[in-house]
């Protein structure tokens, strides 16, 4: 036998060994919590849905990544953002003042951590407006925008918002959709459970809904949107939303929307796996046909570490037993977010910020 056909086996194995990048996740749904943030929280008389405002630091996020196996955090700013200031002068202020924050931050740790900027309350219009200017044409620091799923009672695909969207779509951004606190009787469910056990996934559920219903996200074909938590219940009752246009299409503001086309835009959202690694979440998510759009996501800080280490459990269990294990996989995961973020011009492992 020659000795270089003994050699390639051994060669083969030091690559696999040594040469070889450990994949691990990219967490699209990570949050960022400054001290003007939770100080305008505080100033508010706290968080309208009575979630208690975690504490954060660039070493406790750092920390977190490592035990998760996160290579890189997209970090937002959650929910309610800066319409804790309302949607005037000190609305705008905040957003300003925490995408300058977090850009510092992504900046000097921009091998692992990158950010959605926030805007002002959307029914500041005109506010929301040039800070997305800010964001894309003069800072230029964040990979997308976090967005709320609803502001005072107007869900995202409301005309108010289409002057909002069409910019998006002029600077083909990645919208990372993320529930908030609305209007609900009861508020709470058994006395006090906090509203985003329940209710948010179902805030999410309905602007997603809105966006395809209004035809506002067929508008908008350089935007993907984001979102949170498995969509919510969307995969569940996608088609319970889309049967009726069988039989008539939807009109908004003098436009249809039908089957079809629904459809077609249904099928356009991504989605994170934030505390919605469940088997039956999972095999949804399967499904619906939306693994090529899945991302992962940990909600970080908010979430208590018991139900991080629960969700991440139930993930790594689900990809080592199930057969379909290889479609939610880090591998995969990552694959996707990589693709989304280069089909927007950026390069997620090295943004440059
Ligand atoms: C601004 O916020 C207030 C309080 O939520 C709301 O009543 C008002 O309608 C908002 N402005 C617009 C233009 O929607
Ligand atoms: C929308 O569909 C309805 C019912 O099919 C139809 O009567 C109406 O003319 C359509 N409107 C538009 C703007 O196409």
């Amino acid at each position: 036998m020659h000795t270089s056909s003994l050699l390639l086996p051994f060669t083969l194995l030091f690559i696999l060994c040594f040469v070889k990048p450990s994949i691990a996740w990219i967490d699209t749904h990570i949050h960022v919590v400054t001290k003007s943030y939770s100080d305008a929280i505080d100033a508010a008389g706290g968080d309208p849905s009575g979630y208690a405002v975690p504490s954060w630091s660039v070493d406790s996020c750092l920390e977190f990544m490592n035990v998760i196996g996160d290579q890189r955090a997209v970090l937002s700013v959650t929910a309610p953002g800066p319409s804790i200031s309302g949607n005037g002068t000190e609305g705008r202020k905040l957003a300003r003042t925490v995408n300058d924050e977090v850009g510092d931050i992504v900046t000097e740790n921009s091998d692992s951590l990158s950010f959605f900027a926030s805007t002002p309350d959307w029914t500041d219009v005109q506010g929301t407006l040039d800070e997305l200017d800010y964001i894309f044409a003069t800072q230029k620091k964040a990979v997308g925008v976090v967005v709320m799923s609803v502001y005072s009672g107007h869900l995202l695909g409301d005309s108010m918002f289409k002057p909002i969207w069409e910019k998006l779509n002029d600077y083909k951004a990645i919208v990372f959709i993320h529930p908030t606190w609305y209007e609900i009787s009861p508020m709470n469910v058994a006395g006090h459970l906090s509203q985003p056990i329940i209710d948010y996934p179902y805030g999410t559920t309905r602007t997603a809904a809105d966006l395809l219903l209004t035809g506002r996200f067929n508008d908008c074909p350089d935007v993907d949107i984001i979102l949170s938590h498995a969509g919510g219940v969307l995969p569940y009752l996608a088609t319970r939303l889309a049967g009726p246009l069988l039989a008539n299409p939807f009109e908004y503001d003098g436009r249809n929307t039908t089957f079809a086309n629904f459809e077609l835009n249904l099928n356009r959202f991504y989605m994170d796996v934030a505390l919605s690694t469940s088997s039956p979440q999972l095999e949804a998510l399967i499904a619906f046909g939306a693994t090529d759009r899945l991302l992962f996501g940990t909600d970080f800080p908010y979430a208590s570490d018991q139900s991080i280490q629960l969700s991440s459990k139930l993930l790594k269990t689900f990809i080592r037993t199930n057969p379909k294990g290889k479609l939610v996989n880090e591998a995969k995961l990552t694959k996707n977010a990589v693709g989304l973020f280069k089909k927007h011009g950026i390069n997620i492992h090295n943004p440059k910020v």
